[in-house]
This record gives C-alpha cells, structure tokens and sequence, in this order.
C-alpha cells in the first residue's frame, strides 16, 4: 500500500518534498502514530509543533465532530460566535488587545507584516522596511521568503518584496547600523525554531524592544513555532517577560486544523480599518471551534505547566546524555519542550535515520540538530524511552 501510494504523489504530486521518508500513517493515538503496515512510531516532532494535544484526543475529535454537526463555514460577512470566543481567550492570556484570524503561519506573518506598514502608513509616515535575522524562518509566501534569512529559500524567487533585509542574531549594533528613518518593523522568532532551536539572548531582545519605544517601531514576534505552551510558556514572550506590539501564531493553535492568528496591542491594531485587512476561511467557525477545544484542553489538562515541568526533565536527562557522549552531543538546547540535540554535521542524518528505524519521529536541521517539538502530553516515560533509543544509537556510533 506505501508503494502505491508513493507511485501516486510521484505521478501528482509537486515535487516540493523530494524523496519523504518511507512511511504512511494509517492512524494515531497520544504520542503514538501508527503506519499502514503496523508498525508504531513515537512522535517526538508532533506534525512540527502542531499537535501539542498528541493524536486523536478524544476530547478535541468530540469538539469537532459537534462543530460538523452544526456548521462549518459561514464567510466574514457574518459574525461567528467561536471566532469571537477564541480572540476573547488569547487577548485575556496575553498583552493583545486584538486579534485577527488566518490560515497558517506565513498568512500571519503577512498580516501582521502588513499592519505595521499600514500602522505607518497611517501615521503618514514613509516607513516600509522590515528587519528580520539571518537564519530564520518565516514562511513561504513572497513576503514571508523576503524576512525569511535563509538564502536557500530566497535564491529561486528574486526579486522578492522589496523592502526587507536581514541582520545577524544577537548583535544589537548589526541592527542599530540596519535600522534607519525608513523602518517600519522587526520581526523576530524568539526562539530560531526551523533552523536549529537557538532562543535570542534576552539582554538583545530587551534592547531591540527599547529601540522600538525609543522610534516607534513595530515590534514583532513570530511565535507560529514557539506559540502555545511549546516553551513552557502560553508564548515564549511571556517566558523573556518581553512584550512585544504584535505577535503571530499559528500551528498548535488548531491542534491540527489550520488557523493562525495576528495578535496586537490596541495602538496598532486600530490601524486596521474596514477594508484593510480580509481573509475567506480565516477564522471560520470550524476552525475556532477547534481552537477553543484547544484552550479547554489546555486548561483543563493544565498542559502549558506540563511542558514546563517535561520540558525541564527532558533538558535534564539530555544533558546527562551529553555528560555521557561528549565527542558525539555538541550542544543541547531547550526552550521547554522545543529541543534542538546537536550531534554534528558528520553523523546528523545518520542519527536521525536511525531514530526512524528504531520508530521515533524528529526533524534534522541544518544537517546536524535533531529537532524535537513533542505533543505537551507527553510523560516522564516517554521521555525515558527517548534517551533509551537515542543513548543506544549513539553508543554503536563512530
Ligand atoms: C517560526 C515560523 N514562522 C512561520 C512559519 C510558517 O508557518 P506555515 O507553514 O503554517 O505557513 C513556520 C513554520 O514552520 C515557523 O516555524
């Protein structure tokens, strides 16, 4: 059956993803998926930070099968009790005055990239450039590749939207000399998720907000990654106890429904005016219903402290792991339960091919982090089991 399916996406699918790796999941259930042949795999990568409720939670599949029962999209035309309901949860959980509702993590971005301009523009300033950092991610759409400082991404889709340039991380004075009488905003992920988990210094970023009060720049923060209780924290801001003007979010969200959300303080969410700003299915009731089951989990699961206190033992028993391996563990790093195991460019792909083998998901970064984003569900064993596997791959290592 893979095969088959394999032979399908070769003939219809757009090549994007290359040669996946040779799996299909039939199913899945908390930590676990569970492919078409059987074999059952521990995903410590949940769907790239998205499935922060692990798979199939009964109380969620409940919540979505009731929203099907009784609507599913409507249009903007009209209001939408859980689109109002899920902004009313985030605003009371963090600096936001507003939100607006989109599709994913790059059409935040957009949004909020677009309500600085507009801020600005209604300010009746000439202010349009965006600084952001090399080695970050920001998504895939035009604008989201111009703030995404990876050349690997940018190369193919010159010229891209002008207007954006990118400066190295941690060096405050690299974006002092960057910024001038023309900027609009600077974006940051706060913790660099996609190209190896490295959180900013927390001194940088308490100079990069003072610069924004000191201009009136818009701070942003992308937390598409880092949003949700990943850090240990609702959003990773709240763990700096730096708040920024606007702030995205995206995958974990919906649990695996697609939403993502631009989240803003009042002075500059009120630059968005009818007609603005708009969007299809952003926010359609299916989606925040979704959302909302999320936070009522979240809550009732007490799932942020949970990753917290996972995230912490994790980090703990990966570093004894390093103490144990030190020629094969380079670096570990942890923002609660988003971690990055550097174990070097020479055995990295070897190390990840192995977990696979052995039924435990990652990502590779960079050729030599493992990257880790579990569900927040995950327990103490599960945990065990990974530094079990991995502690075993390592030892019948070079
Ligand atoms: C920090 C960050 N921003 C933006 C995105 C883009 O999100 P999406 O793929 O939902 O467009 C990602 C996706 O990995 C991300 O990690």
């Amino acid at each position: 059956m893979l095969q088959d399916v394999i032979e399908l996406d070769k003939k219809y699918y757009m090549n994007t993803f290359g040669d996946r790796l040779p799996v299909c999941f039939e199913r899945g259930e908390g930590m676990k998926l569970y492919a078409d042949d059987g074999k059952e795999y521990y995903d410590f990568l949940g769907g790239i930070a998205v499935n922060a409720l692990g798979h199939s939670h009964q109380k969620f599949i409940e919540a979505l099968k009731n929203q099907l029962d009784k609507v599913i999209h409507t249009s903007s035309l009209y209001y939408i009790e859980n689109q109002a309901k899920l902004a009313e949860k985030i605003v009371t959980r963090t600096c936001a005055d507003k939100v607006f509702f989109c599709n994913s993590g790059a059409e935040a971005n957009e949004g909020a990239i677009k309500l600085a301009k507009i801020y600005n523009y209604k300010q009746g300033r000439d202010r349009y450039e965006v600084i952001s950092l090399d080695k970050s991610f920001h998504g895939r759409t035009v604008a989201t590749v111009a703030a995404t400082g990876q050349t690997k991404y940018q190369a193919p889709y010159k010229e891209l939207t002008n207007g954006f340039k990118q400066v190295a991380p941690n060096d405050f004075n690299a974006l002092g000399s960057a910024v001038t009488d023309k900027t609009a905003a600077i974006l940051l992920e706060l913790v660099q998720g996609e190209s190896g988990v490295y959180p900013l210094d927390e001194e940088y970023v308490k100079k990069v907000r003072r610069l924004c009060d000191e201009r009136d720049i818009v701070l942003i923060f992308d937390e598409v990654q880092t949003g949700m209780g990943r850090t240990g924290y609702l959003f990773a801001h709240q763990w700096y106890g730096i708040y920024p003007d606007v702030f995205t979010c995206a995958k974990a969200l919906g649990g695996g429904i697609p939403i993502g959300a631009v989240c803003a303080v009042d002075k500059i969410a009120s630059a968005f005016e009818p007609g603005d700003h708009g969007t299809t299915f952003g926010g359609n009731p299916f989606a925040t219903a979704a959302g909302l089951a999320v936070f009522k989990i979240y809550e009732d699961e007490d799932l942020v402290n949970r990753a917290n206190k996972m995230g912490a033992y994790f980090a703990k028993r990966l570093n004894a792991l390093k103490g144990k391996y030190p020629d094969k563990i380079s670096d570990v790093r942890c923002a609660g339960l988003l971690i990055g195991i550097e174990v070097g460019a020479e055995r990295g792909k070897a190390v990840f091919d192995a977990l696979f083998k052995h039924g435990i998901l990652t990502s590779l970064c960079g050729g030599k982090t493992i990257r880790l984003a579990p569900p927040l569900i995950i327990s103490e064993l599960d945990i065990e089991l990974f530094i079990s596997e991995l502690d075993s791959i390592l030892k019948g290592m070079e």
